[in-house]
């Protein structure tokens, strides 16, 4: 292996209470990991509700329909088994928080469920230092950036996601005292876009002083939420979006049963997704050249989006493969 080159397997937004093969999806990525030899694997947020879906401080009026079913009818999914299954992997495993985790849970209890070593964290593999970041904040009518917690969040749909200041101050201290390459992971787009980072300038700041002493220093940041193939070049900073290893959440305008009729009771909100046929994710390699993803073609489950008139904007089931330069 190239000196400074580092592989590991990429998977995002499992959402195993949505999905009725969530189980396979994850056997699936794992096996792959194997027959990859990576070097660590990562899941990039919502992987699934830890907890049981009873609690949820949301106000009945914000509820999304995903949440109100899911406290009618709890998912029949062997959840902690198969986070088991992600944590007794042979190789090191990595867990980012994802929005949906504190839907019915707190950052604490889902970090202790998921043996995270907290909300962010960095480590180190073959010469790379990545940094794990936790963006799940809203900010609050006081202005204050506020933890999700039990889906407080839903209230404030337009005031989130944040980056809180000492968390920044955190990043800043981390890469600037690195002597490697930098690669940061976090659930939602750190970007200025619909469901982006809203203090995408503070960050910018940050990172400006970061740039002064090292202006290659942090190679790419890696996101989910969206569930979209995506990959973009901002301030000299490769922006990869990684997309769900199972859906495409669409929502009550395009409910479509796909299923068994058994199949969708036990899991009424797989009607409100575009499922992909088979489970995606990317092998993801980085060396000194730049980075080339390994990707899964798909399709969905007919019908397809098109074919029940979706044509709002692109979606894809797949992972593309594909390698790109690092920026200069
Ligand atoms: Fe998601």
């Amino acid at each position: 292996m190239d000196k400074k080159s580092v592989k590991f397997g990429l998977m995002s937004d499992l959402h195993l209470d949505i999905m009725h093969d969530g189980a396979d999806r994850l056997h699936d990525f794992l096996r792959a990991c194997d027959e990859q030899q990576v070097d660590f694997i990562i899941n990039n947020g919502d992987f699934c509700y830890p907890k049981d879906t009873s609690k949820c401080l949301c106000s009945e009026k914000n509820l999304p329909v995903n949440l109100a079913n899911a406290m009618k009818i709890s998912t029949p999914v062997p959840k902690l088994e198969l986070l088991a299954e992600f944590n007794s992997y042979h190789k090191p495993h990595y867990h980012v928080l994802g929005n949906h985790e504190m839907d019915f849970c707190s950052k604490e209890e889902t970090i202790q469920l998921y043996g995270m070593p907290g909300a962010y964290y960095d480590f180190h593999c073959n010469g790379w230092h990545f940094l794990v970041l936790d963006s799940n904040f809203f900010k609050n009518e006081k202005g204050q950036l506020t933890d999700y917690y039990y889906g407080n969040y839903f209230d404030y749909r337009s005031e989130q996601p944040y980056l809180p200041e000492s968390q920044l101050q955190w990043m800043k201290e981390t890469i600037m005292s690195s002597e490697e390459p930098v690669v940061m992971f976090s659930h939602q787009p750190l970007l200025p876009v619909s469901r982006g980072l809203k203090n995408y300038d503070r960050l910018q700041e940050v990172l400006d002083e970061v740039r002064k002493e090292d202006p290659d220093k942090i190679k790419m940041c890696v996101y989910g939420h969206i569930h979209q193939d995506a990959l973009s070049i901002d301030r000299g900073i490769i922006h990869y979006s990684i997309n769900s290893i199972s859906n495409h959440w669409i929502g009550p305008k395009y409910a479509c049963r796909r299923f068994s009729e058994e199949t969708e009771e036990k899991f009424p909100n797989l009607q409100y997704v575009f499922p992909y046929e088979k489970p995606i994710y990317g092998m993801v390699t980085l060396n000194e050249e730049g980075l080339h993803i390994e990707g899964v073609e798909g399709t969905f489950f007919k019908p397809l989006p098109a074919q029940i008139g979706f044509d709002e904007y692109e979606v894809s089931a797949g992972v593309r493969t594909r390698s790109v330069s690092w920026p200069r």
